[in-house]
């Protein structure tokens, strides 16, 4: 299930800027070559990361999941001057196929990619975050913001994509195991007492948090 109709998601896309010659690029790729295309982010939700990340102008971002580079050429467009943005890969064929975006990327020294279980990379990468995008595996989202959340100073923006996991959060018997696990970490949020958040009906769903 896909809470916005076709004709609603063409409509606001055709009303959104026009995405960049490399993103168009990377998309086409990724939709002709890629066994999963589905899970890059696509037109509206890159323009909603980039126009985060401009309004925030990070010097560090994190990002677990960069899949084809999509999502970290679109967050790398509001970094600070001389700002980097970290990304982790676990798989090396994703990995490969980014790097060699990142190279035609204008933020290509900027741009720092780490290929590896990102459960076991976080902890290494040691910066002060002002943005972290988490789109990797959804059983490990609560770990990844229960890590997070100990470790970014108040003002630190997290983002968490696919919280509405197809609309199957919704059902009262939910059944796959990434689902199960998103629904967990929504209710998980609930219980936490140092953040502001909000969850936005964007593609498949984005929670905003920002540590207080
Ligand atoms: C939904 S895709 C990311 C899409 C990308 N952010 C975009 O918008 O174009 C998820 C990616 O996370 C990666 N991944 C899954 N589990 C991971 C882990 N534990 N550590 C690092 N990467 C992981 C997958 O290999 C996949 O490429």
């Amino acid at each position: 299930m896909e809470f916005i109709s076709q004709a609603a998601d063409l409509y606001v896309q055709e009303h959104s800027t026009a995405t960049s010659k490399l993103l168009q690029e990377i998309h086409d790729f990724t939709y002709q070559h890629h066994v999963e295309p589905h899970m890059l982010s696509g037109p509206v939700q890159g323009k909603f990361l980039s126009m985060v990340s401009r309004m925030i102008k990070p010097k560090r971002i994190l990002e677990i999941g960069t899949f084809t580079g999509y999502s970290s050429i679109c967050l790398a467009e509001g970094l600070a001057v001389n700002g980097l943005l970290h990304t982790i890969e676990m798989r090396e064929a994703d990995a490969e196929i980014a790097h060699s975006f990142f190279n035609k990327s204008e933020y290509k020294s900027n741009i720092q990619l780490h290929v590896g279980d990102a459960h076991q990379l976080i902890s290494s990468i040691n910066e002060d975050w002002d943005l972290v995008f988490i789109d990797a595996d959804k059983t490990g989202y609560i770990d990844y913001f229960n890590f997070l959340n100990e470790h970014v100073r108040a003002g630190t923006f997290l983002l968490f994509d696919n919280v509405l996991f197809h609309g199957e959060v919704l059902s009262e018997n939910i059944k796959g195991k990434s689902a199960k696990a998103i629904a967990a970490f929504n209710e998980h949020l609930k219980k936490i007492n140092n953040i502001d958040f909000v969850m936005l009906t964007i593609r498949d769903g984005i929670t905003i948090i920002q540590k207080k």
